[in-house]
């Protein structure tokens, strides 16, 4: 079943808007929950976000590709959100769909598809979606934004881009970044939008301001 996993994301917002107990975000003149976070540091092609503690409820993907481990494990995770928990709660959808990338040792990744869920202690997942919750500690992020559609094709060089930006701007402070090998693209848009497109790139730092890891 071919799953127009993106797209959802708006049109749940439509549904569920009136649940919706905080809203931090508006798009397209919908309210969307993301994780709060404060800026820590702002420069022209990246910043330093200091998240609180979040809950997530995650999806692993063995595969080798990043869109379709992303639309695989979003698909669970939609399941998820339209009350396949425990205690058969709807949630609101949220922004931004993650996919953390752990760097294979062989020919096969591990993707970690996640969404944010607005619950200080959300429901146990179905056991048949293969879920789990996680709990974020808080911890700094450095973000790089771009445009278009995040594709296998694409991800790698954004990653990289940030990695030069850090090294340029960061040598000479404390800066620790925390495992080069793991990143996180950041989807915040459906689909079926073509253009005005949000993606970032989220890799683990640690500066001045940061909570020690
Ligand atoms: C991704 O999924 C599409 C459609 O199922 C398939 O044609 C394509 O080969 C897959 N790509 C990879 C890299 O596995
Ligand atoms: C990984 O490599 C092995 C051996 O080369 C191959 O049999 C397997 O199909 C590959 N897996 C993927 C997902 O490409
Ligand atoms: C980033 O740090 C958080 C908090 O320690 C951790 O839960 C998460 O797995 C890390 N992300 C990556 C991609 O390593
Ligand atoms: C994509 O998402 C971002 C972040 O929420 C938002 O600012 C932007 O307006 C969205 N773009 C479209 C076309 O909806």
């Amino acid at each position: 079943m071919e799953f127009c996993w993106v797209s959802m994301i708006l049109l749940v917002s439509y549904c569920y808007l009136s649940s919706s107990s905080s809203s931090s975000l508006v798009q397209s003149g919908l309210a969307v929950d993301s994780p709060q976070y404060t800026l820590v540091r702002s420069e022209s092609d990246f910043e330093i976000r200091l998240y609180g503690e979040s809950s997530w409820v995650t999806a692993l993907v063995r595969g080798n590709s990043f869109r379709n481990s992303t639309k695989s494990g979003f698909h669970r995770l939609y399941q998820y959100i339209h009350g396949a928990n425990v205690n058969s709660i709807r949630f609101t959808m949220t922004a931004p769909v993650l996919t953390s990338i752990i760097t294979p040792q062989t020919n096969v990744s591990i993707y970690l598809v996640r969404t944010y869920i607005a619950s200080e202690s959300p429901p146990q997942p179905n056991p048949e979606l293969n879920l789990q919750i996680d709990k974020w500690r808080s911890h700094c992020v450095a973000v790089r934004n771009f445009p278009g559609f995040a594709r296998d094709d694409n991800v790698d060089k954004e990653v990289e881009a940030l990695l030069s930006s850090l090294n340029k701007h960061l040598t000479g402070t404390t800066t620790i970044i925390q495992d080069k090998s793991s990143y996180t693209i950041a989807q915040y848009n459906a689909s079926r939008h073509l253009t005005g497109r949000l993606n970032q790139v989220w890799i683990n730092v640690t500066v001045p301001g940061c909570p020690a890891y």
